[in-house]
């Protein structure tokens, strides 16, 4: 495989950077020169990455292609581009759909999408590929779990998980500025939520068999201080509130 990334910005540098984080990686990766600073980082620290001319040099020399440019101009900057039949196709463009890349990058005969997430950089995290893909799944599944998907609405669907970062986070300082708040040093506070939290993100893992909601009950013990905030949390609507979020950004991410 010959890799190549039209658009080096975040994502690309997540990806590339944990593939060469592993043992023994020659995959020869060629970056677009946008953005030129991060491209020159990629390329000082791996000695298989190499910046081409221009995209279209990208294209030229690569046979697989990520297309990793922000929605906003990717149509512009893919309608300049000559692809060809040969070229396997995998766009991380989060909101633009599978036909309408199709369309941009004909005559490529494969188009597929792949969502990873920058925590790929340290080999964690899954990526949605759609359709299956038996060349790109493997590479992603030597950098984290791999979900694929038959369909774009499975995509789709499994996409709206990655809008709910900011508000986990935001929980958990709710929680840490209440504890502050008591008179708890931060540093205290924060390591303590911090190490429950990872505890508590290994369970699906530790009890493979069970729903999330099996684990919400196993936790909420009768009469318990669990109980209390889940059952005065979903008396204030707060999960349903929260479902109906997810629908107004799964209308967001399908309509865009
Ligand atoms: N970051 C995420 O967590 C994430 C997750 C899922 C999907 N995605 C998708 O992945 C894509 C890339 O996201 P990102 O976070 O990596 O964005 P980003 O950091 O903004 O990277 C995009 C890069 O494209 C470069 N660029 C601008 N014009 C270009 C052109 N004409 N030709 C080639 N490259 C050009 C930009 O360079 P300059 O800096 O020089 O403008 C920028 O570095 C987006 O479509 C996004 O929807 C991102």
């Amino acid at each position: 495989m010959k890799l190549g990334f039209v658009g080096t910005g975040t994502l690309s540098s997540a990806i590339v950077t944990g593939l060469k984080s592993l043992p023994d990686e020659t995959t020869p990766v060629v970056v677009s020169p946008r953005n030129e600073e991060i491209a020159s980082e990629l390329a000082a620290r791996y000695p298989d990455v190499r910046i081409a001319a221009d995209n279209q040099a990208v294209l030229d020399q690569c046979d697989t292609v990520m297309l990793a440019v922000r929605p906003q101009i990717a149509r512009e900057v893919l309608k300049a581009l000559r692809f060809r039949p040969d070229h396997h196709v995998v766009s991380l463009i989060a909101t633009i759909s599978r036909e309408e890349i199709a369309g941009l990058v004909a005559p490529a005969a494969h188009v597929g999408k792949a969502l990873p997430m920058p925590m790929i950089a340290r080999l964690q995290g899954a990526t949605i590929i759609c359709p299956p893909d038996p060349i790109v799944a493997p590479l992603f599944g030597r950098l984290g779990d791999v979900i694929e998907v038959e369909d774009q609405g499975e995509f789709d669907a499994l996409s709206v998980v990655t809008a709910t970062y900011a508000s986990y986070f935001k929980y958990l300082d709710t929680i840490h500025t209440w504890v502050r708040s008591r008179g708890v040093a931060d540093d205290k506070s924060r390591a303590y939520i911090a190490s429950i939290y990872k505890a508590l993100a290994n369970a699906p893992d530790t009890a493979p068999g069970q729903d999330f909601m099996r684990l919400s009950q196993d936790y909420a013990t009768r009469g318990g201080i669990n109980e209390q905030v889940l059952r005065e949390l979903t008396e204030h609507g707060t999960f349903e509130t929260f479902a109906e979020i997810l629908g107004r950004v799964h209308q967001r991410i399908t309509r865009e």
